[in-house]
C-alpha cells in the first residue's frame, strides 16, 4: 500500500518559514507584496485566486488582486501590467491562466517584468530554466512544488525513471527538466504517444499533468512507483478528483499524492516563496 504524501502539511512547514523570513525583514520596509490580475469569471479561477490572497496573508504577504470583466481587451490588460511593472510597491505580478480569447497569452506573459515574474512563464525565465546556470532563476511554481513533494520522500532521484505525462509549459516541460537537472531519466509522453500504458509502465516516478479524469489506472503502474497527481478535475458530483485513479494505484504505489491535498498546497506554497524570491531580488539582498 502506497503512503500518501501530504501535500497540505509539507506546504505549511514550508508557509511557516516563509512567514518567519518576512518577520524578519525591517520594519521600515513596506510588505512584499503580489499582484493577482484575474480577468473573467472562470469559476475555478476564482477559487484559486481566493486561495493565493488568503495564502499570502497567512505568511505577511501582501496581495493585492485586480478583478477585470472577460470583456477586457488585450490592450487595458497590458496597461495594467506596465503599471504593475513600473509601481515600486508591488513585487510579483500573476496573471491567472487561462485568459478570454481575445487575450494572447503569450503576449501577456511577455509583457510582465522578468523580476516580478513569480510564475516564472516569462521566456526570460524559461532560458534561465532550460538553458544557463543562473544560480538563482524565479521557476514554475508546480515543478517547484512537485520537486519538493519527491524530495520529502527522501527516495533519491538519480538515476530512475521519471515519466511525465503532459507538455504544458506550465508543468510538463518544466518538470521535466528539473527531474532532468536532478539525473532522473525522462520520458515525456502526450496526447500523440503511443502505448502511453507502456511507457507509464516503466515508470519509477510518474507525473501525471493532463487533466483527464482518473486517466491513468492503477495496473499501469509500477509496483513501487511514486506517483504525482497535479490534474484537479470536478465530476459531476462536485467531487475534486486528479488524473490518476487514487484508488487502485494507491495499491500499486510505494508514494502518492492525494487530490486535493497533494500539489496543489505546494504550487501556492512556492508562489509565495517566489514573491519573496522576487522582493529579496528587488532590493538586492
Ligand atoms: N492557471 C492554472 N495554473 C496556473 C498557474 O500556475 N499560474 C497561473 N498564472 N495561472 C494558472
Amino acid at each position: 500500500m502506497g503512503k500518501i504524501i501530504d501535500g497540505r502539511s509539507l506546504a505549511q512547514k514550508l508557509n511557516s518559514r516563509l512567514g518567519r523570513e518576512v518577520k524578519k525583514f525591517p520594519k521600515a520596509w513596506p510588505k512584499p507584496t503580489l499582484a493577482v490580475v484575474l480577468v473573467g469569471n472562470h469559476e475555478a479561477s476564482e477559487v484559486y485566486v481566493r486561495q493565493k490572497a488568503k495564502a499570502c496573508s497567512a505568511v505577511g504577504i501582501k496581495s493585492v488582486v485586480r478583478l477585470l470583466p472577460s470583456s477586457t481587451s488585450e490592450k487595458k490588460l497590458l496597461r495594467l501590467i506596465d503599471r504593475l511593472n513600473r509601481s515600486k510597491h508591488i513585487n510579483g505580478i500573476l496573471v491567472q491562466l487561462p485568459l478570454p480569447k481575445q487575450i494572447d497569452p503569450k503576449k501577456v506573459i511577455g509583457h510582465i517584468s522578468p523580476d516580478k515574474d513569480v510564475d516564472g512563464f516569462h521566456p526570460n525565465n524559461m532560458g534561465r530554466l532550460f538553458g544557463s546556470n543562473d544560480p538563482n532563476p524565479l521557476l514554475p511554481c508546480t515543478p517547484l512544488g512537485i520537486m519538493a513533494l519527491l524530495n520529502s520522500t527522501r527516495v533519491k532521484i538519480s538515476g530512475k525513471h521519471a515519466v511525465v505525462v503532459g507538455r504544458s509549459h506550465i508543468v510538463g516541460r518544466p518538470i521535466a527538466e528539473l527531474l532532468l537537472q536532478a539525473d532522473a531519466t525522462v520520458t515525456i509522453c502526450h496526447s500523440r504517444t503511443k502505448n502511453l500504458k507502456k511507457h507509464i509502465h516503466h515508470g519509477d516516478i510518474v507525473v501525471a499533468a493532463v487533466g483527464k479524469p482518473h486517466m491513468v489506472k492503477g495496473r499501469w503502474l509500477k509496483k513501487g512507483a511514486i506517483a504525482i497527481d497535479v490534474g484537479i478535475s470536478r465530476l459531476g458530483n462536485k467531487r475534486l478528483v486528479g488524473d490518476i485513479d487514487f484508488k487502485t494505484a494507491k495499491k500499486r504505489c510505494s508514494f502518492i499524492t492525494p487530490v486535493p491535498g497533494g500539489v496543489g498546497p505546494m504550487t501556492i506554497a512556492m508562489l509565495l516563496a517566489n514573491t519573496i524570491k522576487a522582493y529579496k531580488i528587488q532590493k538586492g539582498i
